[in-house]
């Protein structure tokens, strides 16, 4: 079942977090994203346990995609499809007209579930991200 993120989720989300990224966020920025105005997270739930989770900034007309992800062992199984859908169903409910976010080059698996929803790649970001100066990509959807 996919739920808003509530402060109670953010310690099991800092587990996958510290797993899946190589510069994670810290729980204050969940926080800020729940109580945040623009922010929105939900999670993906299966018997009381977080198996995944996603943040979006809503601004102005469109929808910043911030994070996504889900517990390694629990991965290729539609988590992050339904993650991704339920962010994009949320801001078209509000007639958003597109969507966008950034992802590092060499993620694959990633940029592969965002082609599959539409997103194409608008912009090359050289040395985006800082920790080891690899490229990004803005990733856009148009509605
Ligand atoms: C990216 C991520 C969220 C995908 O979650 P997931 O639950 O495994 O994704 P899904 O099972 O819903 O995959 C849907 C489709 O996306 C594509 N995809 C997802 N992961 C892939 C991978 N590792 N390699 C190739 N394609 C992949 C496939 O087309 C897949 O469909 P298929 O399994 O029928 O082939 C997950 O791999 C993850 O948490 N990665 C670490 C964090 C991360 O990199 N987040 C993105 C930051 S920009």
């Amino acid at each position: 079942m996919i739920r808003l993120m509530a402060v109670k989720d953010v310690p099991k989300i800092m587990k996958i977090e510290r797993t899946s990224f190589s510069d994670p966020w810290h729980p204050s920025s969940f926080i800020d994203d729940i109580f945040n105005q623009i922010g929105y997270g939900i999670v993906y739930e299966d018997n009381d346990t977080v198996l995944g989770y996603a943040c979006m900034w809503l601004m102005y007309d469109e929808a910043h995609i911030t994070n996504i992800a889900v517990k390694e062992s629990e991965r290729r199984k539609g988590i992050g499809k339904a993650l991704l859908k339920a962010l994009i169903d949320k801001a078209k409910s509000i007639n958003y007209e597109r969507a966008l976010l950034e992802v590092r080059t060499s993620n694959t698996g990633a940029i592969k579930l965002y082609e599959s929803f539409g997103f194409k790649i608008i912009h090359t970001m050289k040395k985006y991200y800082i920790n080891n100066d690899e490229d990004g990509y803005l990733m856009e959807l148009r509605f």
